[in-house]
């Protein structure tokens, strides 16, 4: 079975565009490979120096995947930091790292961008985690043997980083070290329109998120910008937002009809918003309540996440002490 590994960063609760572009597609992923789905602890670290942060939102992003359906008897799911062998596989990449790949990072390259914008020396703020940061995704992924990586489009570049890193060492010591490892593109990422109609992101504020208790989920979905039709008027579904949204959780019948619906005339947007926010509900519903189950009971959690790691490191042991003798530190 081919074995599909992401890493999830501790960024407290996820909203609808996270699950629909990553969680679901990566458990869809689980049900016909050997998955892998860790917590990436330690890449949060570069940019979030509050424990007391970092804490809260591994629980919240651990249950939030919890309660969305990962079944941790079926997926392997740990944390990061609970596997230190990936910091040992960090050091040995390092040395099979050019660094002029490093000075080609996107997210790098955005950074000493904005810098010199705003008049600022080009590393500032640039600590050696943020510039090395593909090398350790390259150790969470070489460690576990991977095939597929399921992740967003912007993290494409650093699996293909974790190609070179990997071929570069398989080149001095034989290719039996590292399988290569190869980006599957989560769906949804870039046409799912938040509150605003923009993409649906943290950083526009426009977002619903997962667990919204029903009452807030109503006044969110009442809040998607409309155009001004009238009640009469037909009404393209294509250029709506409220009906974007609406077919991501309604099944292709109920798609179908409202599309009629809309077409048609006769129906308001308020009505579309109502329809919206009762297929959503039904969706998240069972979602929410087990999200809220998990976190009233974070030690069940923890639980969950010891439990696996302990299996990770079991496995990456036995990768680490392969590949000790291969360098000739055994
Ligand atoms: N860099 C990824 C992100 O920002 C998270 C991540 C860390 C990751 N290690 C990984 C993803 C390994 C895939 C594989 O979302």
């Amino acid at each position: 079975m081919k074995v599909s590994l992401t890493g999830i960063k501790p960024t407290g609760i996820p909203h609808i565009g996270n699950y629909l572009g990553a969680i679901k597609p990566a458990l869809q992923l689980s049900e016909t490979c050997e998955a892998r789905y860790f917590i990436a602890d330690y890449h949060a670290l570069n940019s979030c120096k509050d424990p007391a942060a970092i804490r809260a939102m591994t629980l919240e992003i651990a249950a939030a995947w919890l309660a969305s359906g990962l079944d941790p008897g079926r997926v392997l799911f740990y944390k990061q930091s609970l596997v230190p062998q990936t910091f040992e596989l960090l050091t040995m990449l390092l040395a099979f790292t050019p660094k002029g790949l490093m000075n080609r990072a996107h997210a790098y390259k955005a950074l000493l961008q904005a810098n010199s914008e705003a008049g600022r020396d080009p590393d500032d703020g640039v600590n050696m985690g943020l510039f090395t940061y593909p090398v350790l995704m390259a150790a969470d992924i070489l460690l576990f043997d991977t095939d597929f990586v399921p992740v967003g489009n912007d993290q494409f570049q650093h699996v293909e980083m974790a190609v070179d890193i990997a071929q570069s060492f398989n080149f001095t010591y034989g290719s039996q070290c590292f399988k290569l490892p190869q980006p599957i593109a989560t769906e949804y990422t870039k046409t799912l329109l938040g509150l605003d109609g923009r993409k649906m992101s943290k950083s526009y504020n426009n977002t619903i998120p997962m667990f919204a208790p029903e009452k807030e989920l109503r006044k969110l979905v009442m809040r998607i910008v409309t155009n001004s039709q009238t009640v009469e008027e037909p009404k393209d579904p294509e250029q709506c937002t409220v009906f974007s949204l609406y077919r991501h959780f309604a099944t292709p019948e109920q798609t179908e009809a409202l599309r009629r619906r809309y077409l048609a005339g006769g129906m308001g947007y308020g009505q579309a918003k109502q329809e919206l926010f009762e297929v959503m509900n039904f969706a998240l519903k069972p979602l929410r309540e087990r999200y809220n189950e998990l976190m009233a009971h974070p030690e069940r959690i923890s639980a969950v996440l010891e439990e696996g790691s302990a299996k990770a490191r079991a496995l990456a042991a036995h990768k680490i002490a392969f590949l000790r003798a291969v360098i000739g530190v055994d």
